[in-house]
């Protein structure tokens, strides 16, 4: 250990001499020199692409390792390397075909199947490639994934640990849902800290975006990072308008995606029973915790709801004998009695659970919906001890009259006993983590259950085939049904949904003509629907057994394969260059995750497992001339691609327009399907229209919270002042073209760089040094000081110590034009310039003839308008409340004008 600590030592050292400008180079020898995170979401359907390029600083091959990691719920979908000019691509084979690449893995002695599990949502995927001597290599995992609503949001997780800084680091999120958008926070650990700065996002209507572009600076200052990078989670959470009972129906190429989440009914009261295990082994943190959670459970019961309260060891015994009504004196008595609850004996599931099932059979109350909860942190022990018999025990004092959902706490349950428990009766199984929020994951998963909205819900698709599960035994606020399914000869005409249920107090059918959407931006729907129909296969094929097993088993196995998704049935075939030959990745029962990781499940160190661990250890024996590091870590949901505007993202400031698109239109509604349609026709609004006299360019201006951004138009023949930043030595400066955007934007940054863009080129100075990149080369990276440049296609990435600033260039052939766009939140005070705009607060005040905004106390009279949005390429026409500069910026203009660049 001592003397590869050395030899590292020695080769940074070197290494630094050799950059001219390198103040940042990692003291690895090899560097991640970009590290992408892009997933877009369209419809709930997450995909999700990381790349990470590194180059091989070694005068000697050596091993690169990529290492992320994935939302459990995903299937990968496509895994590639770019080596040399090659691709490898990998390919996805039954498992037992994949058997035989596998055995002569592990026989070479490498850890062949390095998908694991870790924690509680992340599954880890791994894999190295030998890089020849200062070559480069580029890893790109691509994976799948429906995002699920939960408590009345949906989200996306994204990991991130490249174990290095990299100075090309960045997240993009594009999400497209068709209903609109409703709410977007960004959450997590990375948003945080030094880091919340580099979170940026917006919203336009049926669109958001959120982007995280954190400067090297950032990658080592934030609460969980060091200097190894960037280590945490970003959460991006959503909701989309319902107006529609029947909820959306999209469908593409033969295929349908029905979303069903109505809001506006009324709870129906409840029935639940809680079957609390106490045996011996439930002893210390773990019933400390259910009873605080069942107290809080208890105090939340609706005074309508009836409850029963049930604990087991070796025997059962009861609160009371019969439900009772959640009233206040009952719920202080069940208190007295969750409080008392302790732990001792065996654990006697059968039994419990058919007491259970007895006080709801014995109370059919009408118009109200029963609810089985088991908590057990155990195998059954006493009493009837044979999983089968249990099973079908249970199944026949249930008799799908209500669901049971089963809580396994712990790792010492028999997971799949429960789960198929939980799905014969209509229920669920959830995992819950013995871990300090245990009390809260408990609450979490009751209040997801605590409010039924509908019952017996039946989904019809006259003119379906092929559907996903129609049946549901129960609804709930905060939830969402979705069903996927074939429509038959594609024909929309004879294609009628229909929901068929039961609501509090009477049976209701939802069923809406024009109801249907032909998507326009998804081919993805045939894969939602494959997605589904193996995720449920799977769970289908866990309650089989015999022939009818096999047979699902192979319909499961025939679409994994047709759509490329690793599954338990399937295995992952990485191709690399001879040599290293292939490495088989198996994604992990994700029920069964590995007892070595338990003991490293603290919240706080949601790190590597200890079979991760070995591998790298026994890796580094191996090959023995290798340091082996890992890669990349990161991100868990993520979406779908193939649409439109892929965004560079504005930082929630300042954006662009164009000159006078058409003003005061018939724009009702964010979510009006006009802007949709117009959106889709920007470049040719903008490539037709005509200034007028005198020319003006209009800017857009983000409000707080979800409201419409304010705009407004300044002459087009001005030099502005951008962003003044003094303690940042940072200055930034436009000009503009007198048509469309700017023409030259320069950038002074400490006392010596100077970056200087324009239509044609890059150019930077810093002391003697200098250097011109052409728009037309390719991708180039440099490094000035504590600035660093990347030029891509369209877009040139600036990152001057803390702050990050991409520059797009618009356009074609003879009408280019740049924008800049801040990808860093300003919270110095004294920041100045059009760039440094903190979003505006204002309140709408309606008047019968016109609106007007309030806005610090002020009111504006303001009018309806259209702006181009060139933090965007292409640009996205958004609506927006027109008023004057002055206005807008609470500032005069000449405050932002300057005479030179
Ligand atoms: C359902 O949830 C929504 C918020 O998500 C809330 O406004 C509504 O009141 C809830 N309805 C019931 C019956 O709990
Ligand atoms: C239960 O309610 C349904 C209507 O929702 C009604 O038809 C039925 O008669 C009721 N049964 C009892 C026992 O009250
Ligand atoms: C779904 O429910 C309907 C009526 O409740 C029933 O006729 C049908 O057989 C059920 N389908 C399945 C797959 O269970
Ligand atoms: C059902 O209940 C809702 C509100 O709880 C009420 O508005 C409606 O009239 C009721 N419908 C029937 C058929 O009783
Ligand atoms: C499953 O597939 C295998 C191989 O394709 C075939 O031999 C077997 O008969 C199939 N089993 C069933 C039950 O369809
Ligand atoms: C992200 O992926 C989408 C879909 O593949 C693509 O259109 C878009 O350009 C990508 N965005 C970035 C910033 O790479």
């Amino acid at each position: 250990m001592g003397a590869t600590m050395d030899r590292t030592v020695l080769q940074v050292s070197i290494f630094g001499l050799l950059l001219a400008f390198g103040t940042t180079q990692p003291k690895d020898d090899w560097e991640i020199y970009s590290f992408h995170i892009n997933s877009t979401v369209i419809s709930r359907y997450a995909t999700t692409v990381i790349t990470s390029r590194v180059v091989n600083r070694k005068d000697e091959p050596q091993e690169i390792e990529f290492h992320v990691r994935i939302p459990k719920n995903a299937f990968i979908s496509k895994f590639r390397m770019f080596m040399d000019d090659q691709v490898y691509d990998s390919v996805v084979k039954a498992k037992e075909d994949a058997q035989q690449q596998y055995t002569e893995a592990v026989s070479r002695g490498e850890s062949a199947g390095i998908v694991s599990s870790v924690g509680r949502t992340l599954e880890e995927f791994k894999t190295s490639v030998t890089v020849a001597a200062l070559k480069k290599v580029t890893f790109e995992l691509t994976y799948e994934e429906l995002l699920k609503r939960r408590l009345g949001k949906y989200e996306l997780q994204i990991h991130a640990r490249p174990m290095q800084t990299v100075k090309d680091f960045k997240v993009d999120v594009h999400i497209q849902e068709e209903a609109g958008v409703n709410f977007l926070h960004v959450n997590g650990g990375l948003s945080t800290g030094a880091l919340a700065n580099a979170v940026t996002k917006a919203i336009a209507d049926k669109q958001a975006w959120v982007h995280f572009y954190p400067t090297v600076e950032q990658q080592k200052t934030c609460d969980s990072c060091g200097e190894e990078g960037i280590n945490g989670d970003l959460a991006i959470v959503y909701d989309v308008n319902r107006d529609k009972s029947l909820g959306d129906i999209k469908t593409s190429s033969g295929y349908f995606v029905h979303h069903f989440a109505p809001s506006q009914l009324s709870r129906i009261p409840k029935n639940v029973v809680f079957v609390i295990d106490k045996s011996g082994s439930m002893h210390g943190k773990k019933i400390e915790q259910t009873r605080t959670a069942l107290i809080h459970i208890l105090n939340d019961l609706a005074e309508e709801d009836f409850f029963g309260l049930i604990t087991f060891d070796s025997t059962v015994s009861y609160w009371k004998r019969e439900l009772v009504q959640a009233n206040s004196q009952n719920v202080k008595n069940a208190e007295g009695f969750a409080r008392n609850i302790i732990e001792r004996g065996g654990t006697n599931i059968n039994d419990a659970l058919l007491d259970g099932s007895r006080m709801l059979n014995d109370n059919p109350r009408n118009g109200s919906a029963s609810i089985l909860i088991l908590l057990t942190d155990g195998d059954p022990t006493s009493g009837v001890v044979n999983l089968g018999q249990i099973h079908a025990n249970v199944m026949e004092a249930i008799q799908d009259k209500f669901p049971l959902y089963c809580l396994g706490f712990g790792f010492d349950v028999n997971f799949n006993f429960l789960e198929k428990l939980s799905l014969q009766n209509n229920g669920v199984a959830r995992r819950i983590y013995a871990d300090s929020d245990a009390d809260l994951q408990l609450k979490g998963f009751y209040d997801e259950v605590a409010n039924p909205l509908l019952t017996d819900v039946t989904m019809i698709y006259n003119g379906g085939a092929n559907l996903t599960q129609t049946n549901f035994s129960q609804y709930y606020n905060g939830s969402e049904i979705v069903v996927a399914g074939q429509i038959i000869d594609n024909n929309i005409e004879t294609f009628v949904p229909r929901v068929v249920a039961i609501s509090r107090n009477a049976s209701i059918v939802f069923s809406e003509k024009n109801s249907i959407a032909e998507s326009t931006d998804n081919s993805n729907i045939q894969r939602v629907w494959a997605y589904l129909t193996v995720k449920q296969l799977l769970k289908k094929e866990l309650q089989l057994s015999g022939a009818e097993k096999e047979k699902v088993k192979n319909e499961t196995l025939r679409l994994s394969l047709k759509y490329n998704f690793v599954t338990p049935l399937t295995s992952m075939v990485v191709t690399k260059p001879t040599k290293d030959n292939t490495e088989v990745l198996h994604k992990p029962n994700e029920e069964a995750p590995q007892p070595s990781v338990r003991t490293t499940l603290g919240r706080n160190n949601p790190l590597l497992g200890s079979v991760a661990h070995d591998s790298l250890v026994r890796h580094s024996t191996r090959v023995l001339h290798t340091k082996r590091r890992p890669v990349s870590g990161i991100p868990a949901l993520a979406g779908r691609s193939g649409s439109p505007g892929h965004p560079p993202s504005l930082g929630g400031y300042v954006l662009s327009a164009t000159p006078m698109l058409d003003m005061d239109h018939d724009m009702t509604g964010r979510s009006s399907g006009h802007v949709h349609k117009r959106l889709q026709h920007v470049p040719n609004i903008l490539a037709t229209s005509i200034p007028v006299v005198p020319p003006l360019i209009r800017f857009l201006l983000q409000a707080e919270s979800q409201s419409l951004p304010l705009c407004f138009d300044i002459p087009a023949q001005i030099r502005l002042r951008l962003l003044l930043l003094p303690s940042a030595e940072l200055s930034v400066n436009g000009e503009l073209d007198g048509k469309r955007g700017f023409n030259k934007i320069v950038v002074y940054f400490s006392t010596t760089c100077i970056i200087e863009v324009d239509t044609r080129r890059v150019a930077i100075h810093d002391g003697p040094f200098g250097k011109i990149l052409p728009w037309l080369t390719g991708q180039e990276t440099i490094t000035a000081g504590s600035a660093t440049v990347i030029k891509r296609d369209k877009e040139v990435d600036i990152t001057l110590g803390e702050t990050r600033l991409i520059i797009l260039l618009h356009g074609n052939a003879g009408e280019k034009y740049l924008w800049p766009v801040l990808k860093q939140q300003i919270s110095d005070n004294n920041a100045e310039g059009i760039l440094a705009q903190k979003p505006v607060a204002y309140e709408e005040v309606q008047q019968p003839l016109s609106t007007k905004l309030k806005i610090k106390d002020q009111e504006i009279s303001v009018s309806r308008a259209m702006a181009a949005d060139y933090s965007f390429s292409p640009a996205v026409i958004l609506p927006c409340w027109l008023m004057s500069a002055e206005s807008a910026l609470q500032a005069r203009l000449s405050d932002f004008t300057i005479f030179t660049l």
